[in-house]
């Protein structure tokens, strides 16, 4: 499918060839054991048991790993293959890089369990600079990083892995395989959570890993069936089902993110806006050679809780919600859990709402939330 386009791929990926009288996304296979051959045994059939095996898995893999333009194993959620990776592959004594300023669950993991396995864990801010990898086994980036948004040059830096002989693994969780394929940008490994909008129907957790190489599959492969992370074959179904408006979604959650993103730069009383796609933005250069289309992701300061708080409030079409990449808008003050941003720090998912009605919601929002400091009455 190399030659179709985005919208193509999306609604055709990792469907079965067509058979009369059959649908054309089969139904979840719900099994745990399956009927076996009395005479082969497992060798007569890829599924023997739900742990390693599963049809509906498989093809939203062959999905995904059409996608991204490598092979494609799915986990339970994004930290199941993002943990999963780095408990694979890493060794005591290897030192792992990790973004500073990325998913604050994965920093708490490396501290608390890879250190403990004696791991030697460094961590970067997406921007660099970025030490000698002479010694690194494993670099993960998160582009563009969440909640920040700041981007890496994905090729400059996996040309550096490559030289000192480290493995490079890129987060396409906010980019999605639609936004970049890190892949084909070099990295060995990409691990991205689906939860976000790859499925964007905010109705399930995914993750998954893709690559191109066979060693490292086997490797995360045989992780995954000794772990059990596996998603159950209705979350597969439905990320697949998900999976065919991927195209359609993101391009109207990019719309709605430029509109959003020009209306609160241009507003006074409003701070450090973030989106990779305005000029001015610090990732634009970057993010303008290396990203296919700019995720609907972006993010703002309003001073302080309350004020936050008095916009969400106000807001009818942005829920107060933590994640991202769904139908629907909302926006999350990330410091209420935990990451270490300033109080009044918010991100904000764009939905697939009409622009100008989003536009119109948060204008009147930001209004009524009146200035940052004292909180107003009511
Ligand atoms: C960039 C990134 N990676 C990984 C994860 C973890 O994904 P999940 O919540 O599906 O475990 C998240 C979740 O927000 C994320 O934003």
């Amino acid at each position: 499918m190399a030659d179709q386009h985005d919208g193509t791929r999306c609604v055709h990926a990792g469907l079965p060839d067509p058979v009369p009288g059959e649908p054309f996304l089969p139904g979840p296979v719900f099994a745990a054991p399956y009927h076996l051959d009395p005479w082969q045994g497992p060798a007569a059939t890829p599924n023997g048991y739900g742990r390693p095996d599963n049809p509906t898995r498989r093809l939203l893999e062959a999905a995904i790993g059409d996608l991204e333009g490598g092979d494609c194993r799915v986990f339970a959620s994004g930290q199941a293959a993002i943990t999963g990776l780095l408990l694979a592959v890493l060794r005591p004594g290897d030192t792992v890089l990790l973004p500073a300023d990325g998913y604050f669950p994965v920093r708490a993991f490396a501290s608390d369990t890879l250190e403990r396995l004696g791991v030697r864990v460094a961590f970067v801010p997406t921007v660099g600079p970025y030490p000698s990898l002479e010694g690194v086994r494993l670099v993960l980036v998160e582009t563009p990083a969440n909640p920040g948004l700041d981007v890496v040059d994905v090729p400059a830096l996996a040309a550096r892995a490559r030289a000192a002989g480290a493995l490079l693994a890129v987060d396409n969780t906010t980019a999605t395989p639609l936004g970049q394929r890190p892949l084909d940008l070099g990295a060995d490994l990409v691990v991205a959570s689906g939860t976000k909008a790859l499925t964007g129907h905010s109705d399930l957790l995914l993750g998954y890993l893709a690559s191109r190489s066979a060693e490292l599959l086997d490797t995360v492969t045989a992780w995954r069936t000794t772990t059990g992370a596996i998603p159950s074959p209705f979350d597969a179904w439905l990320a697949h089902r998900s999976l065919a408006t991927l195209d359609l979604r993101l391009a109207r959650q990019t719309a709605n993110a430029e509109a959003l993103a020009r209306l609160l730069a241009d507003r006074p009383d409003v701070t450090g806006v973030r989106w990779p796609g305005l000029p001015d933005d610090p990732a634009y250069p970057v993010a303008s050679a290396q990203l296919r289309r700019v995720p609907g992701v972006l993010s703002f300061d309003l001073g302080d809780a309350d004020r936050v708080a008095r916009f969400l409030d106000a807001a009818r079409l942005v829920a107060a919600a933590t994640s991202f990449g769904g139908l629907h808008t909302s926006a999350d003050r990330r410091a209420q859990w935990g990451d270490d941003t300033a109080p009044g720090f918010v991100r904000l998912s764009c939905g697939v709402e009409d622009t100008v009605d989003l536009v119109a919601d948060v204008t009147t929002a930001l209004d009524a939330a009146g200035p940052g400091g004292a909180a107003t009455a009511g």
